[in-house]
């Protein structure tokens, strides 16, 4: 199954081989004026050029052939040879009720057979979540979702920060202490950026910290031990994290995995001549003939021997084509870290770490700033707590609910669960609605509202569909298998039939806002036709049915859509 617009693809493409053309020129697309047309083919003018012919000569030619075909309503030539285009009501019904029986709604499983790693979160072991892992942790579980649904067989993989002089600042920190036995989640609160701030302080002291980061990743048994469990509370606070906002993750791996890939693929980039001593430290050059900027080389190892960033994220990469064998790998990080990925993926590609068919991506998004259009901070500057930032956005969901009247006549804990509901929809869609690269504002009071595009909206559309067909269902009415369109459907009508596209678009540049932007074109959609027509009062039969199967197949898409993104819709509100 494919779109309207691809299936017209195919039959105007044809069209354009039978006057000697290329097919692919035949391309169509839902139409930028609805009020001329539901579809609209450009190909003419790239195809005058390839025929040295005026693009109205051939348009006219192909308007010839495509208006004896029983698919089209209207075939017109508009401007210097644009072909518009519209479908008979038969042929839409009959697309739409081949969309209905698919339960993927069109959308095709392209990912089928194939494997991706996507690497997101990423939190850092001993620092407390905060609203900057909610970017990677929001958007890499979405894209997960989204792959997955396109028959992808997906890894998540939460990549925590397990490995560096932060864990050699904690270890030396409880040596001073004298610290004996398990450390406590709100010790390590404490430990860890008292260390932190006076090994900026004092170099001495940061000495300490590189010394015992050293012996950690030698493997001294002591320090493994203790570690080991600072790292087990840790991930016992980032799984409460990440359970109270929906985000899943397959594998709990983290930098310190890579371990024991390092010295190995070290030892055979050496031998191959990639990685070289410079000034000390092992590196590789990654420059590139046309670049336009400069590139520093990758560092594999410090001077002492110590491993770094890009070396456990080498390692890393080795350790998943080992174990998973890859199509593609996805970083969702902060846009920040381009330079380090663009590194990462020369030298990997280089060191010929993955084969060349194996895509790489940096998934990068930007900046979550305050109202203030400054980086997200707590009213009294600090850095805002994960779990707190959760815990606000559930209180003004609640605040919400009450304005508007809804979710009164429930039980205490199904109102809880609603608002938490709300309250997770906002913040996700918020995220996810913008270009990932570019930098938004969390706006809590704005993001939570049921009017305009957020998700508190988008909730409450699919909700009250949701009761229309149950009030439907017990007023004994039900859906058709038939769709008998009236103009008043076909703006919805058509609109269902763009699913696929927006899926692939999104698949295609890792967006998910471009899946965000459909949810709510459907739901206003639905809002004008519902707004418009009759629908449970309706007295034709057949067009009563239809109806309420085009209310079925909004919330069944809208739904979809929702869940893809991470978002859960409630039974009621
Ligand atoms: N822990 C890192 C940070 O907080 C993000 C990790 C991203 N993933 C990766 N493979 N480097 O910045």
């Amino acid at each position: 199954m494919t779109s309207l617009a691809q299936k017209l693809s195919g039959i105007v493409g044809k069209a354009f081989e039978e006057q000697g053309l290329p097919a692919e020129l035949g391309a169509v697309r839902v139409s930028d004026r609805p009020d001329l047309c539901q579809f609209q083919c450009n190909g003419a003018m790239a195809a005058a050029k390839v025929a040295k012919k005026n693009p109205r000569e051939i348009a006219e030619g192909l308007v010839d052939v495509l208006a004896n075909d029983e698919t089209f309503e209207k075939v017109e030539i508009a401007g210097p040879g644009f072909i518009n285009l519209d479908v008979t009501d038969a042929f839409l019904a009959a697309h739409l009720e081949s969309v209905k029986a698919d339960e993927r709604a069109g959308v095709a499983d392209t990912g089928k057979d194939q494997t991706v790693i996507l690497d997101y979160g990423g939190p850092n072991i001993a620092k407390p979540m905060h609203v900057g892992h909610l970017r990677a942790s929001i958007i890499g579980d979405s894209l997960r979702r989204i792959m997955k649904f396109a028959g992808y067989n997906t890894i998540g993989d939460v990549h925590m920060g397990d490995w560096g002089t932060p864990m050699g600042m904690i270890l030396s920190e409880l040596d001073i202490r004298g610290h004996e036995g398990p450390v406590t989640m709100e010790e390590l609160a404490e430990i860890y950026p008292k260390a932190a701030a006076d090994c900026k302080a004092d170099e001495t002291r940061m000495e300490q910290a590189r010394a015992a980061t050293k012996k950690l990743q030698d493997g001294d048994p002591e320090y493994t031990k203790r570690w080991r469990q600072f790292i087990d509370i840790s991930i016992e606070g980032m799984k409460a994290n990440f359970d109270a906002l929906g985000v899943h993750f397959d594998e709990w791996k983290g930098e310190a995995d890579a371990h024991p890939f390092i010295a190995p693929m070290v030892e055979a980039l050496k031998d191959k001549g990639i990685a070289v001593l410079d000034d000390g430290a092992l590196v590789i050059d990654v420059t590139q003939e046309d670049d336009k900027k400069e590139f520093p080389p990758l560092i594999l190892l410090k001077s002492d021997g110590a491993v770094m960033y890009s070396t456990t994220d080498m390692g890393t990469i080795v350790d998943r084509v080992e174990s998973h064998d890859p199509d593609k790998i996805i970083y969702v990080v902060d846009q920040r870290q381009s330079l380090h990925f663009e590194q990462l993926f020369r030298a990997a590609r280089k060191g010929a770490l993955v084969k060349d068919d194996v895509e790489l991506t940096f998934a990068g998004f930007g900046t979550m700033n305050g109202t203030d259009g400054k980086p997200f901070k707590t009213r009294a500057g600090g850095v805002m707590r994960l779990e707190d930032l959760i815990a606000m956005g559930v209180e003004k969901a609640e605040a919400r609910l009450n304005e508007a009247e809804l979710a009164t006549d429930i039980d205490e804990a199904e109102r809880a669960d609603i608002a938490k509901k709300v309250a997770l929809a906002a913040i996700k869609f918020a995220d996810l609605q913008n270009q990932r690269q570019s930098d938004y504002v969390f706006d809590l009071d704005r993001m939570t509202s049921f009017e305009g595009k957020t998700g508190p909206y988008l909730l409450y559309q699919a909700v009250r569909i949701q009761s229309l067909l149950k009030k439907a269902e017990a007023q004994g009415l039900s859906a058709g298998s038939e769709f008998v369109l009236q103009d008043a459907d076909k703006p919805l009508a058509l609109l269902l039939a763009e699913l696929p596209d927006h899926f692939e678009n999104t698949l295609k540049n890792y967006t998910p806002h471009v899946l965000c932007d459909y949810a709510y074109k459907l739901a206003q959609a639905f809002s004008s036709f519902y707004g418009n027509c009759h629908i449970l009062s309706e007295e034709d039969e057949a067009v009563r049915a239809s109806r309420l199967a085009l209310c079925a197949q909004t919330h069944c898409q809208l739904v979809m859509v929702l869940k893809v993104l991470g978002i859960e819709v409630p039974a009621s509100m």
